[in-house]
């Protein structure tokens, strides 16, 4: 009797420590969509967050900064961040996104989307993995759920403020031709500018009369705005989607005889270091902010999501807009991080 009872006993025992160790539960079938929040939730810290960062790529002064930024403030707070550079190849960026879900040691994702669309597989995939995914720089189109939050700015409004620009700028222009060189052109922040830009140019008469992408580079932006110039010298503004494009086009006009800020009034978005020291000679006309330094709100959105707590679907960047002819802009170009 004694011995029936040791070997229940025994056996009992076991199998409480074997259940122990195993996983939660053994599906059948797929696990409902994991919601945002870890192990540690409420108390997790940054040092219990590993970050795969889906970066776009390095196409100039803008993307450097916002890499710094994610980089330098990783260490400062002490998360891990697992760095990918997408290469601006939207293959390459999907590889990397099925990477990071296969990381058992990355819980937060973190993606600057080469494109608006094609995302929601993979983001579901990602929240079935239980990975916190945070959208920053670019907006998709998404369902709103597979994300806990986009941080970055509204180049829709960004496009307004440029258009508006626009219009003092070519104030005493009779013709108001404009060309614009665009950014990669599924991205959104090409799309949303594009449409901003249009919405406010009909107000003063502006026609865009030649546009193409440049993708974002000095280079493609001046053979592009050369092969423009070797047709028609007819052009009063250009609005370059990025600082980048706008040096390229500046080089371009140069060459082609044609003085930047007096004969052609060039505009750019971004407000780099470059566009302070383009606008400071009175070559650029205007940049348009666009806010790189996004790594602190990330991070900490990530955190809060790590924690359970729901956030804004957007958390939108302030921005302003620097001209030329703004007296105080060495005082301003001073002060500026990027
Ligand atoms: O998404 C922000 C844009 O991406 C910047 O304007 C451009 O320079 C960068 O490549």
């Amino acid at each position: 009797m004694f011995r029936i009872k040791t070997i229940l006993f025994v056996t009992i025992a076991a199998a409480m420590a074997l259940a122990a160790c195993a996983p939660a539960a053994v599906a059948t079938e797929a696990p409902p969509a994991a919601k945002a929040g870890l192990a540690c939730s409420p108390n997790c810290e940054y040092s219990d967050l590993v970050v795969g960062f889906l970066q776009t790529g390095s196409e100039g002064g803008w993307r450097a900064a916002n890499t710094a930024s994610f980089k330098e403030t990783a260490t400062q707070v002490g998360l891990k961040l697992k760095f990918y550079d997408s290469q601006n190849d939207l293959a390459k960026q999907v590889a990397g996104f099925h990477q990071f879900i296969q990381d058992p040691e990355v819980n937060v994702i973190v993606l600057a989307a080469l494109e608006t669309t094609g995302w929601e597989e993979i983001l579901k995939e990602a929240q079935t993995a239980g990975k916190i995914v945070v959208i920053e720089d670019r907006r998709i189109d998404a369902p709103e759920d597979l994300y806990v939050t986009y941080i970055g700015s509204d180049f829709a409004e960004e496009g307004r403020k440029g258009g508006d620009e626009m219009c003092t700028l070519l104030a005493n222009s009779t013709t108001k031709n404009v060309w614009e060189l665009v950014g990669n052109v599924g991205s959104s922040a090409a799309k949303d500018r594009g449409q901003g830009f249009r919405e406010t140019m009909g107000a003063c008469g502006i026609e865009i009369t030649n546009s193409q992408t440049g993708n974002w580079s000095a280079t493609e932006g001046k053979a592009v705005t050369e092969a423009w110039l070797k047709a028609s010298k007819d052009v009063d503004g250009i609005f370059a989607q990025n600082d980048e494009m706008g040096f390229g086009a500046i080089e371009a006009l140069k060459e082609a005889g044609l003085t930047p800020g007096v004969d052609v009034q060039v505009l750019t978005f971004d407000a780099t270091a470059g566009a302070f020291k383009s606008m400071l000679t009175g070559e650029l006309a205007v940049s348009v902010e666009c806010n790189p330094l996004l790594a602190p709100q990330v991070y900490e959105a990530a955190l809060k999501a790590a924690n359970g707590e729901e956030l804004p679907k957007w958390v939108p960047s302030q921005e302003g807009v620097f001209r030329a002819s703004d007296p105080n802009l060495q005082t301003i170009a001073d002060g500026r991080k990027y």
